[in-house]
């Protein structure tokens, strides 16, 4: 399912926007599309990226201008050498990877969005958790469809039931076989 996002700005009316500087851990397929909304933001600057790949560090040099001297193959390359200048991250890389980077952001200070899955395992992202409490960062996850109706609409069986039986309709997950 595609997702049209539109930034809504009436810059007129608005208060200057306090700059905002982000950097990517991860720069593969979904941190473009990241980039792409993120260009639309007034006051919002790609300035740093970190990934394994030489490719895509070029890439982001190439098509967004990220100085050279800001990609890194290193996430904590990147924290050390130009952490002071990053105000937020977003974390892209494969689900794996998203554990030691969401804790070395933490541990920077920067609050940071992570994409989904936020990890592997629960006990994985308790630990995530735990490193973004003690650091009082914020973590957000990038879970585009929890509020569209399709996810939605599988939450009215629970409450329908609970309303029945009087049971508790805390349920926050469930999964659907279609066959
Ligand atoms: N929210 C959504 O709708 C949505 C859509 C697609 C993907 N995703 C999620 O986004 C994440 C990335 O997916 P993608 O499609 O962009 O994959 P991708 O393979 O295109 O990009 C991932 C990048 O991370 C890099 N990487 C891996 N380990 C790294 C590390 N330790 N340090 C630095 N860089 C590292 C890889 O080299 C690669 O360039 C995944 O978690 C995926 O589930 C979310």
């Amino acid at each position: 399912m595609d997702t049209e996002i539109t930034v809504i700005s009436d810059s007129a009316n608005e208060a200057p926007v306090k700059p905002l500087r982000v950097a990517f851990i991860g720069c593969g397929g979904i941190a473009q599309t990241h980039i792409s909304y993120l260009k639309k933001m007034p006051g919002v600057s790609i300035i740093a990226g970190a990934d394994l790949r030489q490719a895509a560090l070029d890439h982001m040099h190439t098509a967004h201008g990220v100085a050279k001297d800001h990609l890194f193959t290193s996430f904590d390359e990147m924290l050390a050498t130009v952490g002071s200048e990053i105000d937020a991250v977003s974390v892209c890389t494969s689900n794996g990877a998203h554990a030691p980077a969401v804790i070395a952001v933490a541990k920077a200070g920067k609050d940071m969005l992570c994409e989904k899955p936020i990890a592997m395992s629960a006990q994985e992202a308790e630990g995530m958790v735990a490193a973004v409490k003690a650091a009082g960062v914020k973590l957000t996850s990038s879970n585009l469809e929890r509020s569209a109706e399709f996810c939605t609409s599988v939450r009215k069986p629970f409450a329908a039931v609970a309303s029945r039986t009087g049971a508790s309709s805390a349920a926050k997950s469930c999964r659907v076989a279609v066959h």
